[in-house]
């Protein structure tokens, strides 16, 4: 009888289940060529999201090819799909960027009707619009300047959001943004022109479904209690939304090394049990599942050249003290939310077409 080894443990994906909410990781096609990497996946998540290949700048450049193959992987084993962005400021198409604004709206809402419909039925959700406020640009509403506001003004919001329902209506989707959950003056006002502007959007019949919390955080950087973003979401669970955790990371660059590992456990363990204690949780995914795939290698390097230790498997996919904090927090929470991969539990049969 083999002895069973510590991967054969259930996976984070097996603990989500148990409290109705999925487990995921940004994924790239590249990462779907390893067979370890995709061994490690389909053990440890029950969904993905596509890091890149799903953007506008990436299908225009590519097509649809790679974001194709996620799918067809993803669909090959049950696993949901997170989509991920549709209107982004930073994955406009250069031919698009700078474009007059009647053409760029037209572009835009092309590719978003574009990118849903091929999907519809088999995307569970979709980041709709990724980062849509910036306070620093004194626009109405904390609204970031963004040729999005500029070809449809303040209501792109509400119009991306209508044009995705209308092209999927079983997706649940997603309003994503960073830097929610940092613990300053300016994270506060964030907050408050979140929570606003999803006040205005829903009360004008904007189908949003859940709030995306980025949550690229820092090791050492989050205090050990955070009542401002549990009462955040406490009023976002309060408008009747949910929420995701759509691309969580602990940057370890300013750790001793000797505690680095142990500072970005402590920070999964606490961000995560805050969130899922605060309002009810459709998935919380990881920006990346092993080391040796994350974007903060070149954003957020180490002065000592040591290779970071961002995520919740190291170089070689084995479970790091981040994965056991995640399963922890993942253990002590109550059940929530579920975001089957067949799309939102619960919800209405979509209407009955024709
Ligand atoms: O794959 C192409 C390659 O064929 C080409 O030769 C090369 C030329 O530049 O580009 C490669 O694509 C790069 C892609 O990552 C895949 O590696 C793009 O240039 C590069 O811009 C892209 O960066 C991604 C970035 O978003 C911009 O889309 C990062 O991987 C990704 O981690 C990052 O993720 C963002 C979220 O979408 C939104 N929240 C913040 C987060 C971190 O910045």
């Amino acid at each position: 009888m083999r002895k069973p080894h510590p991967q054969d443990r259930p996976g984070l994906r097996d603990l989500a289940r148990t409290r109705g909410l999925l487990f995921g990781a940004a994924v790239s096609t590249a990462d779907l060529d390893s067979e370890a990497y995709r061994a490690a996946l389909l053990r440890e998540c029950s969904l993905i999201s596509a890091e890149y290949e799903m953007k506008w700048d990436a299908v225009e450049r590519v097509g649809y090819g790679p974001a194709d193959a996620l799918v067809g992987f993803a669909g090959a084993h049950g696993l949901a799909v997170h989509g991920h962005t549709l209107w982004w400021h930073e994955s406009v198409p250069p031919p698009w960027s700078g474009a007059p604004r009647d053409r760029f709206a037209a572009a835009a809402f092309d590719h978003l009707g574009a990118a849903v419909g091929r999907y519809a039925g088999r995307i569970a959700s979709w980041d709709v619009v990724n980062e849509p406020l910036d306070l620093d640009h004194g626009r109405s509403g904390g609204l970031r300047a963004s040729p999005f506001l500029d070809a449809f003004g303040p209501g792109y919001v509400g119009a991306a959001f209508r044009a995705a329902a209308e092209a999927d209506a079983r997706a649940v989707l997603v309003l994503n943004e960073m830097g929610l959950e940092y613990d300053s003056p300016d994270a506060d006002a964030k907050r408050r022109a979140m929570l606003d502007l999803l006040e205005r959007e829903l009360a004008a019949g904007t189908p949003i479904h859940a709030l995306g919390m980025q949550s690229h955080i820092e090791a050492g950087s989050q205090p050990r209690d955070h009542p401002a973003l549990a009462a955040f979401l406490r009023e976002v669970a309060g408008l009747g939304l949910s929420v995701m955790i759509t691309e969580m990371d602990v940057a370890d660059w300013r750790c001793p090394r000797d505690r680095r590992d142990a500072m970005v456990a402590d920070a999964y363990r606490r961000h995560i049990g805050l969130v899922l204690e605060a309002c009810p949780t459709l998935a919380v995914t990881t920006w990346g599942l092993a080391d040796a795939r994350t974007w903060l290698s070149a954003f957020r390097p180490r002065e000592d050249g040591a290779p970071v230790r961002p995520l919740p498997l190291d170089r070689r996919l084995r479970r790091k003290p981040a994965w056991h904090a995640i399963a922890a927090a993942l253990a002590a929470t109550p059940p929530c939310g579920t975001l089957e991969p067949d799309g939102v539990h619960g919800t209405e049969d979509p209407p009955e077409s024709g």
